[in-house]
């Protein structure tokens, strides 16, 4: 529990007000076990007067992101699928990790759990896994039994597309060996338990999304890869093979490397509807 220091507080209540759990009473100094443990008390108190319960408290810097500065920042990120075939220093790839701790997460549950594969060896084996994999459910989906019961289920499923998408998926596996992991030197996997009432799903994909921000401001290329995540569904035979525990499910995978391309144009794209009330 974060404590509050009562000699040091004003009694302004910035943070009995802002405490999304309304856990704490100023006039005591207590917090009670609703707290979710979101440190919004520690970095509102203009006196540091409340102690984190986990790590030290500091200064924020004043924001130097200006809304130009990202917006062009984030029409320059492009999918990487081309990689040199450089390691990601080790430092680097911790550092990645390292700032998820400022990423949102639903309650503050904070289940994500992260595996970074990156020995080549390991990566062709992710590669190789997940292709096997998305063969095997392919081919289970546009069979002539499964398809129909599914097609009971979701009457717009166009399986002759999805056996021509097979079919050329296959066939270029034989050519392309990284056709998953496109060469990529590391592999992110973000992983969380299996459960019907946590967003461990969402809150990957912010993860995933934050960390694709912040790698590309380090000069790293990244995609997200839906692929993984397919083949890694639920009790996946895969997890065990890349450390994720066997009641985990990856929610979110992306692949980060140095990018061998370079973007020079922002290519447009239409923006989404948008219903203003
Ligand atoms: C959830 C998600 C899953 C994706 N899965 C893959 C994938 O498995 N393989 C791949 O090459 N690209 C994948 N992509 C990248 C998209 O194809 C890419 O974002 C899209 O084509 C737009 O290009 P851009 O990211 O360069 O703007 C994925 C993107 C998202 C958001």
């Amino acid at each position: 529990m974060p404590v509050i220091d009562l000699e040091k507080c004003t009694r302004c209540l910035k943070c009995e007000k802002d405490c999304p759990a309304r856990a704490i009473t100023i006039e005591t100094g207590e917090i009670s076990d609703a707290c979710i443990h979101c440190g919004h008390c520690v970095a509102i108190c203009p006196e540091m007067a409340v102690k984190p319960d986990f790590g030290e408290i500091f200064l924020l810097q004043p924001p130097s992101v200006t809304p130009e500065d990202f917006r062009n920042l984030t029409a320059g990120i492009r999918t990487c699928r081309s990689y040199q075939q450089k390691e990601i220093p080790e430092e680097v790839l911790l550092q990645l990790v390292d700032n998820m701790k400022h990423y949102p997460s639903a309650s503050n549950a904070r289940p994500i759990q992260i595996t970074i594969v990156r020995s080549n060896e390991k990566v062709k084996l992710l590669n190789d896994l997940t292709a096997e994999a998305l063969i095997r459910m392919f081919s289970l989906i546009t069979s002539p039994v499964i398809s129909l019961v599914i097609r009971l289920f979701i009457p717009s499923l166009d399986v002759k597309k999805l056996k021509r998408y097979k079919t050329a998926f296959a066939e270029l596996n034989k050519t392309n060996d990284s056709q998953i992991c496109h060469h990529a030197p590391a592999v992110m996997l973000f992983h969380g338990e299996v459960s019907k009432t946590g967003m461990a799903e969402a809150d990957a994909n912010i993860w995933a999304t934050y960390t694709s921000i912040y790698a590309n401001t380090m000069g790293l290329g990244t995609c997200f890869n839906g692929f993984i995540v397919k083949a890694m569904g639920k009790k996946s035979k895969l997890n065990t093979q890349f450390n994720v525990p066997a009641n985990h499910q990856v929610y979110a995978s992306l692949l980060i490397g140095y990018p061998k391309v370079k973007y020079k144009n922002e290519a447009s794209r239409p923006e989404p509807k948008v219903s203003l009330l």
